[in-house]
């Protein structure tokens, strides 16, 4: 899942609820149809930022880690497809799970897509989770195709400050 450079916005989490913020903050930039490919080793922290993306979703039950279901939904601001590819071997799995033909409505978190990544949109978000030290994440975005770098330029702009006062 590397290759030709994209546009990428870099963040540092120093702790699990802030990977939780940073979730909340992507999910106001997204809309149906969004792929979200999350890559990282196991406890690299995919889950924390989907527990966070389903909260800015308002997403009413806790977003889980799968033990034996491929695929969780949830209903949201979006309908949120949760994938999570780590047990298949075999990227037919992946194709029969049809997770773009499924989710088209909604929204597509696939953790583990380096699984099968023919078999998963070639436009998408695609966020790297490095562990640095027990707290802390190195956490890119890397944005595959014009739309994502629309959510990574919405991401990256500044938010307006809170007036007080008389307007
Ligand atoms: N900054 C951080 N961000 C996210 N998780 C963190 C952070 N610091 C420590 N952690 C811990 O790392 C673990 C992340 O677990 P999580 O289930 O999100 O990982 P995962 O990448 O989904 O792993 P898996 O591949 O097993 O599904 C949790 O135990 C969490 O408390
Ligand atoms: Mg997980």
């Amino acid at each position: 899942m590397s290759g030709e450079s994209a546009p990428s916005l870099t963040f540092t989490s120093a702790s699990p609820s802030d990977t939780k913020r940073l979730g909340e903050r992507l999910s106001r930039h997204l809309q149906p149809g969004d792929v979200v490919l999350l890559q990282g080793d196991l406890g690299a922290g995919k889950t924390c930022l989907a527990q966070g993306i389903g909260r800015g979703l308002r997403v009413k039950e806790p977003v889980k880690s799968s033990s034996f279901v491929l695929v969780n939904e949830y209903n949201g601001r979006l309908h949120v497809h949760h994938a999570d590819l780590f047990r298949l071997t075999d990227p037919q799995q992946v194709f029969e799970l049809a997770l773009e033909e499924n989710a088209a409505d909604g929204l597509l978190l696939v953790e583990w897509p380096e699984v099968a990544p023919r078999e998963l949109p070639p436009e998408h978000l695609l966020v790297r989770f490095e562990i640095v030290d027990a707290r802390t994440r190195r956490i890119t975005m890397a944005a595959r195709g014009a739309r994502y770098k629309d959510v990574l330029n919405a991401l990256n702009a500044p938010t307006p400050e809170k007036t007080h006062g008389r307007a």
